[in-house]
């Protein structure tokens, strides 16, 4: 799997997606990270088509979404996926959400593993209580778990965990989506200036050093550019530590811990179209 994935999560105008796959394609992106829910596969379907790079030199992840999350809908969501994209096979398929019957849904993906379809199957947002039991209780552990990590929100007890499990780590939203004035972020800012890089350099080669894949979204091809150009340089120890002290410990773009907020969360997504 490539060590760093472009997203195209809110990319619902289909032409700006399709366009917007092939110039990260055309960048260097391999990893390109899309899902049933985010209602764009078509789109991603054709950049794959038009891109010059062939199949096999990419590599692409979709997810399955809460609607079909049972073993009796799971194929059929995961087919209906792949005909979307144009594509024979997936090379990373996820369990998007930890709700409904994920077990019944990973049976099913299994089976699709075990014929080919699937390269590698894994799941999201799977908090660590429910990522050991569903370990405990599977034929097959998740290759990889992919969940929100950023500055704001570091996770480093899931990044241990997940190592000790052999999982990899995927950080999804690893710019915090551009919210809470990251980019001008004074500490952010004096890091940069010492290696003459980015701020979204900088945090993007923080998750990286910290052996977690980032999945990163831009629709502007400099910065499509300028997010791969992370390979060559080093943060200092003092640098990671630095940047540690910018965690609060809670999402910015989910809270999920109560009853009442996963059902309102499951009332809204159910009505997506997947
Ligand atoms: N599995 C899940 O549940 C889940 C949930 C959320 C996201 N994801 C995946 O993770 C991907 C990334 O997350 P995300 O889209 O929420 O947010 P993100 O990648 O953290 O941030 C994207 C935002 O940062 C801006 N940006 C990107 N590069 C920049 C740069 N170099 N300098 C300044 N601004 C920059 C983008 O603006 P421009 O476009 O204008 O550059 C956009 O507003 C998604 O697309 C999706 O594939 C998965």
């Amino acid at each position: 799997m490539p060590n760093i994935g472009f997203g195209v999560f809110r990319m619902t105008d289909q032409a700006e997606c399709e366009e917007a796959v092939v110039q990260a394609i055309q960048a260097g992106y391999r990893l390109i990270d899309t899902a049933a829910a985010y209602e764009n596969e078509e789109a991603v379907g054709r950049a794959i088509k038009r891109c010059g790079i062939s199949r096999e030199d990419l590599f692409i992840t979709t997810k399955l979404w809460i609607t079909d999350t049972s073993y009796e809908k799971a194929k059929e969501g995961f087919y209906r996926s792949l005909k979307r994209l144009g594509l024979d096979y997936i090379d990373l398929y996820l369990i998007h959400q930890p709700y409904n019957d994920y077990y019944g849904a990973w049976r099913a993906l299994e089976e699709l593993y075990e014929e080919g379809k699937i390269r590698a199957i894994g799941v999201d947002n799977f908090t660590q209580d429910r990522l050991a039991d569903f370990i405990f209780f599977n034929k097959i552990k998740p290759a990889i778990n992919m969940i929100e990590c950023n500055v704001f929100f570091q996770r480093e007890d899931e990044r241990q965990y997940l190592n000790q499990q052999n999982i990899v780590m995927q950080a999804w939203s690893p710019l915090a989506a551009g919210q809470g004035n990251l980019f001008t972020n004074p500490l952010l800012c004096e890091i940069a200036g010492a290696h003459n890089k980015s701020v979204a350099q900088i945090i993007l080669r923080w998750i990286v050093q910290r052996g977690i894949v980032p999945v990163v979204k831009s629709s502007n091809p400099t910065r499509m550019k300028e997010n791969l150009d992370i390979f060559d340089f080093t943060l200092t120890e003092n640098e990671m530590k630095k940047i540690a002290t910018l965690d609060t410990g809670h999402s910015y773009a989910m809270s999920r811990d109560t009853g009442d907020a996963v059902t309102d969360f499951l009332e809204k997504s159910s009505l997506y179209r997947v």
